[in-house]
């Protein structure tokens, strides 16, 4: 019996994968972290499924959760909100599992920057603008920041951050960046992207704090950088009428000829 880690996505219900759909619907067993995993996505659980919220549980509760189903010979469903790759917390669960020689696979989810992107229109890589796009937070009572990923030292490149678990000190986020991208860069904040309480605030570095208001202390991601509205960058070469590329060769010589 396998345990199913799966990326239930950034809150709406159809921003699932089919196979994490399938994979859920075929778990006798659904652990799932709490209150960020929408009800819809646990609605695919069969009739009947061992339905359980991970949040109030420590590791070795969950652990054993875990061990217990598969002792019984159930698939488990393991739902964790977005995608695993990042601040999931799958990788001691992992590790544990790797111990116990319990199998597992992973099923990857939409991740909350990619939603917060969507909700705002926005390419976070535009030409000339920002190639680059660092998924980073500041550091937590829980997990405090690895040397050198302090903030500032990601501003230093002017890449596109897309900063969460940082709404409750968007005021040291100013701080910290204001030096390095500008009090007139575009900053958006995006509330629970996807949910049907979605909210987008969108302003520059000195307008922020006074536009986001009350009330929105969570769930949220920050995003800053040159692209975020920016209507002056260049058009992308790979499209431009006469750049010879493999697909749509150009002139009488083109650089790929054996693919025409
Ligand atoms: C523990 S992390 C989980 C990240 C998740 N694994 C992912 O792929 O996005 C929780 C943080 O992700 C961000 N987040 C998660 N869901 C979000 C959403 N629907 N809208 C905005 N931010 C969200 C917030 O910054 C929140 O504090």
């Amino acid at each position: 019996m396998t345990v199913h880690f799966i990326g239930a996505g950034p809150g709406a219900a159809d921003l699932l994968t089919l196979r994490g759909r399938d994979l859920i619907a075929a778990s006798q067993v659904c652990l799932y972290a709490g209150s960020l995993v929408p009800e819809g996505v646990l609605a695919h659980c069969p009739p009947g499924a061992r339905i359980v919220n991970t949040a109030p549980l420590s590791l070795d509760e969950i652990i054993a959760e875990i061990a217990t189903a598969h002792a019984e010979g159930h698939d488990i469903a393991r739902l964790h909100s977005g995608d695993l790759s990042v601040w999931s917390a799958m990788g001691e669960q992992l590790r544990r599992l790797r111990a116990l020689g319990i199998p597992y696979d992973v099923t990857p989810g939409v991740p909350s920057f990619a939603a917060a992107a969507a909700a705002l229109g926005a390419e976070l890589t535009l030409p000339g603008l920002a190639q680059s796009v660092v998924l980073t937070r500041t550091g937590g009572r829980a997990s405090p920041m690895p040397e050198g990923e302090e903030l500032v030292n990601f501003a230093k490149t002017g890449a596109t951050l897309a900063i969460h678990l940082s709404i409750h000190v968007l005021p040291r986020v100013v701080a910290d960046l204001t030096p390095h991208y500008g009090a007139d860069c575009p900053i958006a904040v995006v509330y629970r992207a996807t949910w049907p309480d979605e909210r987008i605030i969108r302003a520059t570095l000195a307008t922020i704090e006074a536009a986001i208001g009350e009330g929105i202390d969570r769930t949220a991601l920050i995003l800053i950088g040159k692209t975020l509205g920016a209507e002056k960058f260049s058009e992308s070469r790979l499209y431009a009428g006469d750049y010879d590329r493999r697909y749509r060769p150009v002139g009488t010589a083109p650089r790929f000829p054996e693919d025409t």
